[in-house]
């Protein structure tokens, strides 16, 4: 799928195939996108351990509902749960060296192997690992970007999903998750039950309500002639429509028997 479709075309997905398989190949090409992200000090911020929903207990799988994540839990063949590595600093100092040795982080900018001991390691990474706040927001943004990139390799390979919270101490113990984990979100996987459209792209406010051109309140000016191309090359998609798609639920909740 053409780059601009992919993200058009990608909403969460709530009903899945549930006895539809999803190929462990498709998988891994979701967990290559979210390693091929961008990273500060090209470390090792994100971790993610992949389940197949038919090897968890029915007990194990309600414990990790949470009143936001309900029956797509029981839909989706596959769970991937992401955390956020707190040690992500033991291995950053080797990691910037190795990027120094490639010319990845160039002489011209000030590169070598003391300025990562001294500068970016001693000023920078170990004050941020040392400190609850800034690790936490470190983490967090780095696994939104490796999730972003796993979803996307996902609906390029055709699947539906989505991302859900879980019950964090259930999946500690059951998938035996290090201390120094902190959990993120859980990705469902699987191919899904209602259309590809599942009712069209949902509602987002205008650039200019959130995105500024030069400082806070010069809102972005929409360029129409981009709109208009965005929409032909599918990264701008057809809004929702109710009528389809209560439509389409009523026929979802018959088929899985689920209350409407
Ligand atoms: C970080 C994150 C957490 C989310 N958690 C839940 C959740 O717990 N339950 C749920 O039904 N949807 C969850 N969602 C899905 C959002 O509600 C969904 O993104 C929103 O409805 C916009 O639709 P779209 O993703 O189809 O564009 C989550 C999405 C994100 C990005």
């Amino acid at each position: 799928m053409e780059f601009k479709r992919v993200i058009g075309t990608r909403r969460t997905i709530r009903f899945f195939e549930p006895n539809r398989a999803v190929e462990p190949e498709k998988i891994q090409i979701m967990l290559e996108a979210a390693n091929r992200a961008s990273r500060a000090v090209n470390a090792d911020f994100v971790k993610a351990i992949v389940c197949y929903r038919d090897e968890l207990t029915d007990e194990v799988r309600e414990q990790l509902k949470t009143p936001t994540t309900t029956v797509q839990l029981d839909l989706a063949p596959v769970a991937i749960f992401w955390y956020g590595d707190l040690a992500f600093a033991d291995n950053a100092q080797s990691r910037l060296k190795e990027l120094v040795d490639l010319g990845a982080l160039p002489v011209t900018h000030g590169w070598s192997h003391s300025y990562v001991d001294d500068v970016a390691v001693a000023q920078s990474v170990e004050p941020m690992s040392k400190d609850a706040m800034a690790s936490t927001w470190a983490v967090s943004v780095e696994s939104g970007l490796a999730i972003a990139q796993a979803m996307l390799a996902g609906v390029d390979e055709g699947l539906g999903v989505g991302l859900h919270s879980f019950e964090a101490e259930t999946a500690k113990a059951v998938l035996k998750v290090p201390d120094n984990w902190i959990p993120m979100w859980m990705l469902l996987v699987g191919y899904p039950a209602e259309s590809h459209e599942a009712g069209g792209q949902r509602p987002r406010r205008p650039l200019g309500d959130n995105f500024h051109r030069g400082q806070y309140g010069s809102p972005w000016d929409e360029i129409p002639e981009v709109t208009e191309r965005l929409k032909k090359e599918g990264m701008i998609q057809a809004p929702m429509d109710p009528t389809l798609r209560f439509a389409e639920i009523r026929r979802l909740a018959e088929r899985f028997g689920l209350p409407l």
